[in-house]
């Protein structure tokens, strides 16, 4: 009978990239995913902390793990990831649930399977009576990322897409956010190993490579060897092969000229972009210490939409930072209105702690839920619009998997990352068809194949 593991993931699609590689880690050690329903020999929490809410689900299905591991005391429990690298977080897990044998930070997750060895040795010491419980908490920040993608295997979980890390950690220190406390500073991994593994993973047949970074801008700011982003784009664009290529997330003011045309010059790079705008007052951005006011956003998207006429352009949004007032939070409202973002992904401002603006002044939470439905009702309808032009058109459309709500459905995405329901089935996924689209509905289209 194998070893079964199990993975939570929490958070953004770099954890969920981290979990592929955690998943390579395990079945290297020769453990097999555990089928639906059957109990596990190992559970890795991978965890976030950029909300409170994040952290909460986390920690309440850490709490469940502690029944399974009385029926079986031979499970072994992981925290890992982001949750566990905050100040004080590690020793506090630790303390609170007596069950979770490994807790291991952003910087350590390869130390895994040598974790797992030594907690199984020493329970088979203590067994015999000569040794003590082992619990391994790793939390350090070395200054070089352990060689996770170098000499990782990677499980990839989400075919036709392969997620390509370029830089971890992030340097811009946002007044109200986690991510540079929890992941370090930024590193940049050298541009021929990322060109080898979008090779490889074209070659295995990915049709879509979605390059991750906190802000992919940045990518060769720390390396001495004057690679950048624009020419990491423009040797991904050299590669053979039909495939698309997105990447995430774009801070706007580190957005170049150069990454704009090379978008508009490739026929690979997809015209979508996502760009966090965070709010619409500049007093609230310059709070928020984002570097960029109303007036260079805007002009990022003209700069764009002349380039590429077409582009989805999706953002981020957060209501209730400590100092938005009525007027402020107007003026996020009237930049939704004018940029018409294809969608936008909104948050209620969540107290951090030991960021800045954690120390200020808070706002009730019902201003931030009544700013929250303002806002979504003017996104919904700015999407709703949008959405409308697509109808009648036809469309490029990488199949992405079948459709979890509709039988005899397939779905996947426009260049521009619009979400299309159509015609088709398992064997489509990872095929590119032209659809033409026939309906909408909000944020979906919904189409049929045309005959090529
Ligand atoms: N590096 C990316 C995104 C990081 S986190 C960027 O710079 O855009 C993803 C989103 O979570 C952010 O864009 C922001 O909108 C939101 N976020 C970050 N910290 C938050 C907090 N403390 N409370 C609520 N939302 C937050
Ligand atoms: Fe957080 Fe800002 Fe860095 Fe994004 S750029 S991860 S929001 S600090
Ligand atoms: Fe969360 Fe860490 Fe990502 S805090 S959003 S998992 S970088």
């Amino acid at each position: 009978m194998p070893l079964f593991y199990k993975i939570n993931t929490y958070g953004c699609q770099m954890n969920v990239h981290e979990s592929e590689k955690l998943a390579g880690l395990l079945e290297k050690m020769g453990y097999v995913q555990c089928p639906e329903g059957e109990p596990a020999d190992v559970i890795v929490f991978n965890t976030c902390c950029i909300r409170d809410t994040a952290e909460r689900r986390a920690l309440g299905n850490i709490g469940v793990t502690k029944a399974e591991k009385k029926r079986n005391p031979d499970l072994i429990i992981a925290v890992v990831g982001c949750m566990p690298q905050q100040d004080g977080v590690a020793e506090t897990i630790i303390a609170k649930y007596p069950y979770v044998d490994i807790v291991l930070g952003t910087r350590s997750i390869s130390e895994l399977p040598a974790e797992i060895n030594r907690v199984l040795v020493s329970r088979e010491r203590k067994r015999k009576k000569s040794d003590k419980r082992y619990r391994a908490v790793n939390v350090g920040m070395p200054e070089k990322y352990l060689e996770i993608d170098e000499a990782t295997p990677t499980v990839r979980t989400s075919y036709p897409n392969a997620w390509i890390n370029i830089i971890y950690g992030c340097n811009n220190f946002c007044s109200y956010c986690i991510v540079p406390y929890v992941r370090g500073r930024e590193l940049s991994r050298n541009m021929n190993d990322i060109l080898d593994e979008i090779k490889r993973s074209v070659d295995a047949g990915y049709k879509e490579i979605t390059l991750l970074g906190q802000n992919v801008n940045s990518y060769g700011n720390d390396l001495s060897d004057g690679t950048n982003f624009a020419k990491l784009l423009h040797e991904t664009d050299k590669i053979e092969g039909k495939f698309r290529v997105r990447f995430m997330t774009s801070h706007p003011k580190d957005l170049t000229e150069e990454v704009m045309d090379e978008m508009a010059a490739s026929s690979k790079i997809c015209s979508n972009l996502h760009l966090p705008i965070q709010s619409g007052s500049d007093k609230v951005l310059r709070d928020m210490n984002r570097r960029y006011d109303r007036e260079k956003y805007l002009s990022l998207i003209e700069g764009l939409r002349k380039r590429m006429p077409d582009i989805g352009i999706t953002t981020d949004i957060m209501v209730g930072f400590p100092t938005e007032t009525e007027k402020d939070f107007e003026d996020t409202i009237d930049i939704v209105e004018r940029v018409r973002f294809s969608n936008a992904f909104t948050f209620i401002y969540s107290p951090r702690k030991g960021t800045p603006a954690a120390r200020m002044e808070q706002i009730p939470y019902a201003i931030k839920q009544e700013r929250i439905s303002r806002l979504i009702k003017a996104q919904n309808r700015v999407t709703k619009e949008l959405s409308d032009e697509y109808t009648g058109g036809i469309y490029e459309v990488l199949c992405e998997d079948i459709a979890p709500k509709f039988d005899g459905m397939a779905c996947g995405r426009t260049d521009s990352g619009r979400l299309v329901t159509f015609d088709g089935g398992r064997d489509d996924i990872g095929k590119f068809f032209n659809v033409k689209i026939t309906a909408s509905k909000s944020a979906s289209l919904f189409g049929h194949k045309e005959e090529k």
